[in-house]
């Protein structure tokens, strides 16, 4: 039997840094308002690349890391809400830059679980046995669907990608447990670019909403009631406890959720990974910037040792856990 198994992990984000003091010259914030409320201290900004470019840094890497030829990549899925276009996919354009010439291609948009979903599908199609080699990328410019008008979002979100490879291998399931989820009856709390019908024939009657929108107070509320919950039914679907999981990697949005998040499950707040006090709030590219760095730091190794959670949560609304044999 073929499964799936993490063989390289690789992350990139843009070189601008902007720190919260850098904020205050352009808005009405502080750093003191946005370290207390979310923890972030920095994130990283274009200047000029775009979706794909940050998404082929980390393909490249992957394949550096793997020594493994373009043409030996069987699929790319890009997870994002922030593509360089609606056509073609951000991972159409990532295959060309590779040259990954046998790899078919798509986007994947599940907002902050975009990765978590990805990761999922990607899994099915290893164990499929059809396919040696994947890659599964998360990557956002957040900062080209933000309204930097609006101090209450623009404040939160950064730029960047990771992403990882998977390799056939005869080792054992990645996922021990996995439990994907969707509330598309609150969808209005987290949108970006709402497009009405427009056409000579057409008689729409609301305006194009680009930028994105976010009820961070109803965000909030969902992810410290929906998540944990999440968390603790996916554990023990697969017959775990939380005492047995090394590390727990969440979507970087807030280290207040997190916190309340560590208190709920009942473990120690030391085995919630945190970097989004360098980043913000990269959507689909937290959990594998996450990864990465905890991977290039020592603190997970690529062995088949630990036992790790990872659990996105974001517009659609969305939100997963898939508990990861790395
Ligand atoms: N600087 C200074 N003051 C600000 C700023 C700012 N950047 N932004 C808002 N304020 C002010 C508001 O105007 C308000 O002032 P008022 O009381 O005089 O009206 C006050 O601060 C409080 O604003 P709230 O929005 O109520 O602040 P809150 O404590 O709820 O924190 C936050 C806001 C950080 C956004 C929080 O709600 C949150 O983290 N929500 C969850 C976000 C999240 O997890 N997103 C994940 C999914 S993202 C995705 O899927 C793409």
């Amino acid at each position: 039997m073929s499964f799936g198994k993490i063989t390289a992990v690789a992350h990139y984000a843009p070189e601008q840094v902007v720190t919260n003091e850098d904020l205050t010259k352009v808005m009405d914030t502080s750093d003191e308002w946005i370290k207390s409320r979310t923890g972030i201290e920095q994130r990283h900004i274009s200047s000029n690349e775009n979706t794909s470019d940050l998404a082929t840094k980390v393909g490249q890497q992957l394949l550096a890391e793997s020594k493994l030829a373009a043409e030996a990549i069987d699929f790319i899925i890009v997870a994002t809400i922030s593509p360089d276009a609606s056509m073609p996919s951000t991972a159409s354009l990532v295959q060309a830059k590779l040259g990954a010439v046998n790899a078919f291609t798509f986007d994947l948009t599940a907002a902050c679980s975009g990765f978590i979903y990805a990761l999922s599908v990607a899994d099915k199609l290893m164990t499929s046995g059809v396919y040696k080699n994947g890659i599964v990328i998360g990557a956002e410019v957040l900062s080209k669907v933000v309204d930097w008008t609006d101090r209450a979002t623009s404040v939160l979100f950064g730029d960047g990608a990771g992403g990882v490879l998977l390799q056939s291998s005869s080792q054992g399931p990645l996922l021990l447990s996995e439990s994907l989820k969707s509330d598309g009856s609150r969808s209005q709390s987290l949108t970006s670019n709402l497009t009405q019908p427009n056409s000579p024939f057409s008689k729409a009657t609301q305006e194009n909403d680009l930028f994105l929108k976010m009820d961070g107070r109803a965000i909030f509320d969902f992810a410290v009631r929906d998540v944990p919950k999440n968390i603790l039914e996916t554990l023990e679907k697969g017959n775990l406890s939380p005492e047995a999981v090394d590390y727990f990697l969440l979507h970087q949005a807030n280290s207040r959720i997190l916190d309340k998040m560590a208190r709920k499950i009942k473990v120690d707040r030391a085995k919630f990974l945190q970097n989004m006090q360098e980043y913000g709030n990269t959507s689909a590219a937290s959990i594998p910037i996450l990864l990465s760095e905890a991977v290039a730091s020592g603190t997970i190794k690529l062995d088949g040792t630990q036992k790790i959670v990872l659990t996105g949560f974001g517009g659609g609304l969305t939100w997963g856990t898939l508990v990861v044999k790395i």
